[in-house]
């Protein structure tokens, strides 16, 4: 063999490597295994656990008490003492009454501590909701700690995804096409706050109102389809901030999901105000049309005797889901 074919082989092997990588390059960069499109119930289960049926544990509500055209009166829900408080509000929260047919659950994985099935959301897929009947829908997810599941899964039906929490450390990114995180927090009013995070080190947590979140992706004028809200007490001054002073983008939401928790106060005195504006956040969401659609008790709480004069049962944490169905 001659020296120049010898370094023809050398060229065209060195060639051929590089066209290897390219092409490699190219199958690798575009990633294949985005999630399928999907335009029915039964293809929304969670992934991580497929034997879950989507319907089983869904309550359908009272249709002749939604068939009513006018509002319950909920004036007559002004309770002053500690038992009349807390019976109307385990009632209230113990009797969803909104209308869906095609109720899904989305989401949802065995927490890696003890296993209890957590995070799903329901969601109601009826068309005048409009989840799947639009190309624009949206869904922000405000709580995220180290459960994606409901995100990963809700992706599938194709809408544009914002998920937020500053509790986690991680920075603003693109999770996937559909899903962008955000490292900001939700509360009533604009702040700073640093949080401990063991026992040296403290994190700088960005929190926002909703307006504030809402305006800044120049999302004021479009329709939510699906609001989470799984932020740890932070509900409550966030929801009475978006009821008091932007109920206009509250209106713009067609479904709110919220885990909610109820304190059980300092020393063990929980306080008649704080229940009572439990109760007075519900009622107000009913006033402005949200009719409860689903509530359940997280798989952590038990019911139990939580007052101990008062013989009415409840839990202090519910996951509630509110669908847009105003009252004619
Ligand atoms: C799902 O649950 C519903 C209600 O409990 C039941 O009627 C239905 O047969 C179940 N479907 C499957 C596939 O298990
Ligand atoms: C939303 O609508 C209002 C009133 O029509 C308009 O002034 C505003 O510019 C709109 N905002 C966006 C982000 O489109």
């Amino acid at each position: 063999m001659t020296t120049p074919s010898i370094q023809r082989h050398k060229v065209l092997f060195v060639a051929g490597l590089i066209a290897l990588q390219g092409l490699l390059l190219l199958v690798f960069r575009f990633e294949p295994r985005q999630p399928a499109p999907c335009q029915r119930p039964d293809c929304l289960r969670p992934v991580h656990e497929p034997r879950l049926n989507d319907s089983a544990g869904a309550r359908p509500p009272p249709s002749a008490e939604w068939a009513a055209g006018t509002p319950p009166d909920w004036t007559r829900a002004r309770p002053s003492s500690w038992p009349e408080l807390v019976t109307a509000l385990f009632n209230y929260i113990e009797k969803p009454h909104a209308r869906c047919d095609r109720a899904a659950r989305i989401g949802g994985q065995p927490n890696y501590k003890d296993r209890k099935f957590d995070g799903y959301k329901w969601v109601c897929l009826d068309p005048a909701l409009g989840l799947l009947q639009t190309n624009s829908c949206l869904i922000y997810s405000f709580g995220v700690d180290h459960d994606w599941s409901f995100d990963d899964n809700v992706q599938r039906l194709q809408c544009e995804i914002h998920a937020f929490d500053p509790s986690i450390g991680r920075p603003d990114h693109r999770r996937s096409k559909h899903i962008s995180f955000h490292n900001v927090g939700i509360g009533g009013k604009n702040e700073v706050r640093w949080v401990p995070v063991g026992a040296l080190r403290r994190r700088q947590w960005d929190v926002r109102t909703y307006a504030d979140i809402v305006r800044h992706l120049g999302h004021e004028n479009r329709t939510v389809h699906y609001l989470k809200i799984d932020v740890e007490g932070s509900e409550w001054p966030m929801l009475a901030q978006m009821m008091t002073q932007t109920p206009q983008l509250l209106l713009n939401v067609r479904q709110l999901a919220v885990e909610v928790h109820m304190q059980s106060g300092s020393r063990g005195r929980p306080s008649l105000a704080a229940w009572k504006g439990y109760l007075e956040t519900f009622l107000r969401l009913e006033r402005m049309g949200f009719r409860l659609f689903s509530s359940e008790m997280n798989p952590y709480h038990k019911p139990s005797r939580l007052f101990a004069d008062i013989d009415r049962q409840g839990a202090r944490v519910y996951e509630m889901v509110w669908l847009h169905q105003p009252w004619k």
